[in-house]
């Protein structure tokens, strides 16, 4: 399977990477989000990536362009990419939906950051062509693809998805399917830490992300990563892993709570724990 044509289902910032990175690769993609004004939104971010990329010897980003078009709907592809919304819910209604208007044998892949692979492929009548396929914030410029096969994905399926993940100029690395997987196990617990030293005074918000860029040599501080990822889906993951892993530690922070709850969801809503208007 090399899968020439994608449908990538939410043109929010993970969405609109994935289908750049997509197209980048020569396979024509369909970008799909119902919400008004989010496709041209989508393709806004998608143009101003591809414009600092060919700065630096990149494509010529009308080329790439050209092989995204805008649908407001689900049509046929081979390849489902979901990235919408981080709702369970949600998630299971897209991939029913998807189940019942895509080829059989196409593949149905979740860019879920924590959710049960296994259980959005119950909903589906095809759990051998259901995967977790994970990437990172911002997507043309992260190479890491986390892999997720649920307990009925079949070989051939994980086999094709690896091989789309290199074919992209991704490196992917497989990971079980429990909550968080790999990558948010650690990451997400690390972030909601920063969030409870900021909210129990132990240092303010800039003291607390210098300390993980200049000590840890970390890009970006926990809160300013926070932020870059959406508070909301911040606290999202925290429930996934509190409610599937049964522990108290990983409580969401009441503080990210709160921000999210005055509509404080970080970069895209322009405040967060930083102020970015
Ligand atoms: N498209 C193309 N190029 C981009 C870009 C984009 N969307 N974003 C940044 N760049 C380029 C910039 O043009 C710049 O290029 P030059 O070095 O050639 O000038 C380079 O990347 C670095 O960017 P900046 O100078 O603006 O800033 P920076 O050095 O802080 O890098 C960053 C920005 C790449 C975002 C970096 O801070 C970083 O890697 N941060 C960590 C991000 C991270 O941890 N993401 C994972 C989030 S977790 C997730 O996504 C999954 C989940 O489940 C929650």
């Amino acid at each position: 399977m090399t899968f020439e044509r994608v449908l990538v289902a939410g043109a929010g910032q993970m969405g609109a990477g994935i289908a750049q990175v997509v197209a980048t690769s020569g396979r024509q993609v369909k970008l799909l989000d119902p919400w008004p004004g989010a496709l041209e939104r989508g393709l806004e971010s998608i143009a101003a990536s591809l414009g600092k990329l060919a700065e630096k010897g990149g494509p010529e980003p009308g080329a790439v362009l050209a092989r995204i078009t805008p649908v407001h709907g689900l049509e046929p592809a081979e390849l489902l990419i979901e990235a919408i919304v981080e709702e369970r819910a949600a998630k299971e209604a897209l991939f029913r939906e998807a189940d019942e208007l895509l080829p059989e044998t196409a593949v149905l892949a979740s860019n879920t950051s924590s959710l049960s692979i296994t259980s959005l492929a119950a909903v589906t009548s095809r759990p051998g062509r259901v995967i977790g396929m994970h990437f990172f914030n911002p997507v043309p410029v992260l190479e890491l693809v986390e892999v997720i096969r649920g307990l009925q994905t079949s070989d051939e399926t994980a086999r094709s998805i690896v091989e789309l993940a290199l074919d992209l100029g991704k490196v992917p690395a497989e990971a079980r399917d429990f909550p968080g997987f790999v990558s948010n196990r650690i990451l997400m617990p690390f972030v909601n830490e920063a969030a409870y030293a900021l909210m129990e005074g132990v240092a303010d918000a800039e003291a607390i992300d210098m300390i993980a860029k200049l000590g840890f040599a970390h890009p970006l501080g926990p809160l300013a990563l926070a932020d870059l990822i959406g508070l909301d889906t911040c606290v999202a993951i925290m429930e996934v892993l509190h409610e599937g892993l049964g522990n108290p530690k990983y409580a969401p922070c009441p503080l990210l709570r709160q921000y999210v709850a005055a509509g404080r969801l970080g970069r895209k809503s322009g405040l967060g724990f930083f102020d970015y208007h």
